[in-house]
């Protein structure tokens, strides 16, 4: 998310609203995107390989099982040989570090699709549907329930991005990283960014409520000892009661009814997350033409 601009983030969600809108043409035709995906997924796959589509260019799925990143092969020459024939690369890592490593070997554009610490593509659908629900972004308040987590780190850099106020309640000890902290404080855009312990107080004025999974992919083993110290960042009927009472209810999904949201919430006429879902495709064709179209001859 640091690698956009205030302007760029700005653009980029405009041009999705516009391809939402009047569809995209083959601005992509003849080129080649490069799935490299370590961990599974339902939306980021399938949005890509739409979204790539929909652009007249193609989508090539490669899971690490063949792959093997740093195991059958460095993730350095795995970026290399991709560049020599693809024309871009999303990739879904479980260390960050093997996503920069792509990125600075790669000679082709890299999009994070997901790592363990960032998940830049959902924060874009996810501010795009703020944008369609509440009109402009400046000065909108989000708030984050749960584990400061790879989801939560994105939309605190894109909220600051947007001039938009990100709250973030969690457990001690579970909220963003101060580094996280201390990099949005330092980012253009206007918005703020706080963390808190009460999620009572952190809803309070919220425009919108997000939740997010209390244990990533590949921390699944962590989630047994979290239960009680997360407890009370459920999103359910008690928490939204102290919210506004038209603020949305936001998750990335998937989601885990009954652990950080309850099946009613996520079903209320509130919830917005199925259209967080479906922008994954118009964002991520914005981002593929910001990142791959070349300039007319
Ligand atoms: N929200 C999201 O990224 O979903 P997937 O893991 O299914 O791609
Ligand atoms: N935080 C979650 C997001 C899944 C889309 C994970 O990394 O598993």
């Amino acid at each position: 998310m640091l690698d956009l601009s205030p302007d760029e983030l700005s653009r980029s969600l405009e041009a999705a609203l516009a391809i939402k809108r009047d569809g995209s043409g083959p601005v992509l035709a003849g080129q080649t995107l490069a799935l490299l995906f370590e961990k599974p997924s339902l939306r980021t796959r399938v949005s890509f390989e739409v979204a790539m589509a929909r652009l007249g260019g193609r989508a090539l799925y490669l899971h690490d099982a063949e792959v093997g990143l740093d195991r059958r092969e460095p993730a350095k020459d795995v970026a290399r040989v991709l560049s020599r024939m693809v024309d871009g690369i999303a990739s879904r890592t479980f260390k960050h570090d093997t996503m920069t490593a792509l990125a600075h070997w790669a000679s082709v554009p890299v999009i994070n699709a997901l790592s363990d610490g960032e998940h830049p593509c959902q924060a874009l659908a996810d501010l795009l549907t703020l944008r369609e629900r509440c009109g402009a972004l400046r000065g909108l308040r989000l708030t984050y329930v749960g584990e400061g987590n790879n989801v939560a780190i994105s939309l605190a850099y894109a909220s600051v991005l947007a001039g938009m106020h990100f709250t973030c309640a969690s457990p001690d000890t579970y909220g963003l990283p101060a580094d996280v902290i201390e990099a949005a404080a330092g980012l253009g855009g206007g918005g703020t960014v706080r963390q808190l312990l009460d999620p009572h107080e952190a809803v309070r004025d919220a425009q919108a409520v997000y939740t997010d999974v209390w244990a990533s992919m590949g921390e699944e083993h962590l989630l047994a000892g979290r239960l009680e110290a997360f407890a009370a960042y459920r999103v359910d009927a008690a928490l939204m009661a102290s919210a506004p009472s038209d603020a949305l209810v936001m998750h990335d999904l998937p989601a885990h009814r009954g652990e950080e949201i309850t099946d009613d919430v996520i079903e209320s006429s509130r919830s917005v997350v199925f259209d967080q879902a479906e922008n994954r495709v118009h964002t991520q064709q914005a981002v593929l033409l910001l990142l791959m179209a070349r300039p007319a001859a």
